[in-house]
C-alpha cells in the first residue's frame, strides 16, 4: 500500500515489523465476499438516504460487484500489504473509481464493518457445518437401523456390563449430534443481529437507516447499543463452545472406533481408504483419521479458551486484541469441517463384525442382571437375588463355564425358584428384546429413537 488511510495525522511511516505485526489480511482475506456484501448494503443505504448521490451509490455498488467477480475468479488477489481485507477492498474500489470510492466509508467504521463481516461469514460457515453434521447423522442412522438387532456387549467402566445392540449404541451418537445442531442454531439466532451503523463506537450524526442495512443483509434486527455492537464477540464464544462440544462427541466416537478396530476387540474394520500403513511394520493398519479427530479436539478446545481469555479484560469498546477472534474461530470452523467430512465416509465404509460382537457378548456374564431379575420376578427381594447370582457367577468363573452352561440341578442348589425356563430368560436375544422401556436397547424401543432421528433429517428436528 502506498499511503496509509490515516497518513494525515502521522509524520513518520510505520515500522516494517509493526506493520507486519498489525496486519490481519492473511487471516481475514477469506471474508472478502462478506466485506463486499456489507459494503454494498451500506452504499445502497447511503444512496437511499441521500447521504451520497444516487449515481455515486450505484457506481460504488456496481464496482464492488466487479471486484467480487474478479476475486471469485482469481483474476485479482487480496494485496498482502494491505492491513486487512476492509482496507484492501476500499483501496481497490478507490483505485477503480477514484474520488467516488472514497465516499463509501461515510457513516461507517472498520469497527462495525468487521463485526458485520464476521457475523455474515460465520452464519454461512455454520450453514455448511450443519449440512456436514446432517450427513453424519444420516450415515449413523442408516448404520444403526441395519444393526438394530446386532448384539454386542454394552460397557460401563469399560467392563462388559449388559448386552445391547450395535444400533442402539450408534444411536447414542445421533442424539449427541442432534443436540449439537441445536446448539449451533441457538448461537446463530443470537448472532443474527446487525452491528452495521454503530460506526466507531457511538453511532453517527448522519441520518442513516440501520433497519434497511440489517434487512438487506438478512439480519433479524439492528443491535440496539452501539458500544455493544462493535465490541460483542459472544457469537465467537458461543460457536467456539458449540464446536468444542461437537468435537468432544466426535472424539468419543473416534476413540470407540479405535478400540473396536483393534485386534483385541475386532468389532469393526475400517476400509483401506481411511487407514494408513506403517513405514516399518508391514502388518499394520492404522486408524489415523480417527486419531486425528480425537487429537484435533484439543485445538478446538484451545480456540474457545483463547477467545474467552482474549475478551475477559477488554474495556469497551473495540480494542485491537479483538483481531485475534478470527484466527481462533476460523481454525475451529476449518477443523470441525474436516473432521465431519472425514467421519461420514469413514463410518459409511467400515465393515462390522456381528459374529465377533456376539461372541464378546457371550463372555463376561453380561446376562447376570437378567438372572437376578428372574429370581426377583419370582418373589425373591432384589438384594438377595443379587447376592445369589453373585455366588453363581463365582461358581461359573471357578468352573470355566458361562451362565447358560450351568445345569439346572446346580441352579436349584442355589434357589428353588429356578426352573427350566431360566435358560430362555438369560439368552442374549431375550435380554435385549425385554428391554422395551422407553430409550432402551430393544428393537421395539429403537423405533422411537429412529423416528426421532428421521424426523430431524426431514428438517423437523425438535
Ligand atoms: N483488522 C481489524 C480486526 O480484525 C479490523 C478492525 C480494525 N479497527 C480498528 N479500529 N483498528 O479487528
Amino acid at each position: 500500500m502506498a499511503e496509509k488511510m490515516w497518513a494525515g495525522r502521522f509524520a513518520a511511516a510505520e515500522s516494517k515489523i509493526a506493520e507486519e505485526f498489525n496486519s490481519s489480511i492473511a487471516v481475514d482475506a477469506r471474508m472478502y465476499r462478506e466485506d463486499i456484501e456489507g459494503s454494498m448494503a451500506h452504499a445502497a443505504m447511503l444512496g437511499a438516504k441521500q447521504i451520497i448521490s444516487a449515481s455515486d451509490s450505484a457506481l460504488i455498488i456496481k464496482t464492488l460487484g466487479e471486484i467480487l467477480d474478479d476475486l471469485d475468479s482469481g483474476k485479482i488477489k487480496p494485496d498482502e500489504s494491505a492491513e486487512d481485507i476492509h482496507m484492501y477492498v476500499e483501496a481497490e474500489l478507490t483505485a477503480r473509481i477514484g474520488e467516488v470510492g472514497k465516499r463509501l466509508h461515510t457513516a461507517r467504521s472498520r469497527n462495525d464493518q468487521v463485526a458485520v463481516d464476521l457475523r455474515l461469514y460465520l452464519r454461512r460457515a455454520v450453514g455448511e457445518i450443519r449440512a456436514l453434521l446432517r450427513e453424519n447423522v444420516e450415515v449413523l442412522t442408516k448404520l444403526a437401523d441395519a444393526h438394530k438387532q446386532t448384539i454386542m456387549p454394552g460397557y460401563t467402566h469399560l467392563q462388559r456390563a449388559q448386552p445391547i445392540t450395535f444400533g442402539h449404541h450408534l444411536m447414542a451418537y445421533v442424539m449427541m449430534l442432534i443436540r449439537d445442531d441445536g446448539r449451533l442454531c441457538d448461537a446463530v439466532k443470537r448472532m443474527n443481529r446487525s452491528p452495521l451503523g454503530a460506526c466507531a463506537l457511538a453511532g453517527t450524526t448522519y441520518d442513516t437507516d440501520r433497519e434497511m442495512t440489517a434487512k438487506a443483509l438478512g439480519f433479524d434486527a439492528p443491535m440496539l447499543n452501539s458500544l455493544d455492537a462493535v465490541s460483542d464477540r459472544d457469537h465467537c464464544v458461543e460457536l467456539a463452545s458449540a464446536f468444542a462440544v461437537l468435537c468432544m462427541h466426535l472424539s468419543r466416537l473416534a476413540e470407540e472406533i479405535l478400540l473396536w478396530s483393534s485386534s483385541e476387540f475386532d468389532f469393526i474394520e475400517l476400509s483401506d481408504a481411511f487407514t494408513t500403513g506403517s513405514s516399518i511394520m508391514p502388518q499394520k493398519k492404522n486408524s489415523d483419521m480417527a486419531e486425528l479427530i480425537r487429537g484435533k479436539t484439543g485445538r478446538v478446545y484451545g480456540n474457545l479458551i483463547a477467545t474467552l481469555t482474549m475478551l475477559k479484560g477488554l474495556p469497551l469498546a473495540y480494542n485491537k486484541d479483538m483481531q485475534e477472534d478470527k484466527e481462533a474461530i476460523f481454525d475451529s470452523v476449518d477443523t470441525v469441517k474436516m473432521c465431519l467430512s472425514v467421519l461420514a465416509p469413514m463410518l459409511d465404509s467400515m465393515e462390522v463384525h456381528p459374529d465377533v460382537m456376539y461372541r464378546a457378548a457371550q463372555g463376561g456374564f453380561i446376562n447376570a442382571t437378567d438372572l437376578a431379575d428372574y429370581l426377583t420376578k419370582r418373589g425373591m427381594p432384589f438384594r438377595a437375588a443379587y447376592k445369589t447370582v453373585g455366588q453363581i457367577v463365582a461358581y461359573a468363573i471357578e468352573h470355566h463355564v458361562v451362565l447358560d452352561e450351568i445345569p439346572l440341578e446346580t441352579y436349584q442348589g442355589y434357589s428353588e425358584l429356578f426352573c427350566e425356563d431360566l435358560y430362555g430368560e438369560i439368552k442374549l436375544e431375550t435380554c435385549v428384546e425385554k428391554r422395551k422401556s422407553l430409550g432402551g436397547t430393544s428393537a421395539a424401543a429403537f423405533a422411537a429413537e429412529y423416528a426421532y432421528a428421521t424426523d430431524f433429517l426431514r428438517g423437523q428436528g425438535k
